[in-house]
């Protein structure tokens, strides 16, 4: 694949004794946008964590740039320009400004600001509110502001679990649109999703089913797949 930036292959992971990936691959270039879809406990969460070393791989590599980061710490796999978006996404007891700067952190201290500047510019609406506690928010801008703390470390490539997750579809929609412009800009995604909408802004398609990676490909040929394309649009 041209200019690589993250490959992961043959991945297995669990909790204590109970095994959840069982050969997962997946890879994503630099400036791509690859869209992880599964149902509900196929084990989208898990992957990421075990990508992002936040919980061991048992078995399987991961590389970013080439460079075998399967043993490495979150922290490395962060400085080496991956950022990761949980979920929640943001402390709620933090003020906005004070998560942007956590966002920050291993960024170079000369950059921070410009940095978390050029974010309040991007996102207004937290602007207005950087002294205000980030549980205040209401769900569509605690989204936004996980996605600015995400960013404000300058990455090459977002990592992001379930962004449309509790939001409205108002908000599902503002939450693509500030992404697609992101990824106009060059920035890389990886985004688990249940949520197909968000194959708008794929350039391929990685499906997971109980821990195994089954298919990857273009939205076009997932479509073109039959069963898949009932599995996960639910047309018959
Ligand atoms: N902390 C945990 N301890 C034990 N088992 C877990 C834990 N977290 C998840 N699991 C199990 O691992 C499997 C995969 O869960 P995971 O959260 O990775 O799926 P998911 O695809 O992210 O699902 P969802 O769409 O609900 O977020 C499920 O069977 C789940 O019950
Ligand atoms: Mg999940």
């Amino acid at each position: 694949m041209a200019d690589e930036l993250l490959r992961a292959s043959g991945l297995e992971s669990g909790y204590g004794g109970v095994q959840v990936l069982w050969g997962a691959d997946i890879a994503v270039a630099a400036g791509e946008t690859v869209v992880l879809l599964g149902a509900n406990g196929a084990g989208k969460t898990t992957l990421l964590r075990v990508l992002m070393g936040l919980m061991p791989a048992w078995r399987g590599t991961i590389t970013l740039d080439g460079a075998a980061v399967t043993h490495e710490t979150t922290d490395q796999r962060v400085r080496r320009g991956v950022a990761y978006m949980s979920e929640l996404g943001v402390f709620p007891d933090m003020t906005i400004a004070d998560n942007l700067r956590i966002g920050s952190r291993f960024a170079p201290r000369a950059a921070r600001a410009a940095a978390i500047d050029a974010l309040y510019a991007r996102f207004p609406d937290l602007a207005g509110k950087r002294r205000s506690l980030a549980g205040s928010l209401s769900g569509g801008q605690r989204k936004m502001l996980g996605i600015a703390k995400a960013l404000a470390g300058r990455p090459r490539l977002l990592v992001m679990d379930e962004p449309s997750a509790g939001l409205s579809p108002l908000y599902v929609a503002e939450v693509l649109a500030v992404l697609g412009r992101f990824r106009a800009e060059g920035l890389a995604l990886l985004i688990a999703e249940q949520n197909v909408a968000f194959l708008d802004l794929a350039d391929r398609v990685c499906t997971l089913e109980r821990g195994r990676t089954v298919f990857t490909g273009t939205t076009a040929e997932l479509h073109a797949n039959d069963a898949l394309e009932r599995a996960y649009f639910g047309l018959t």
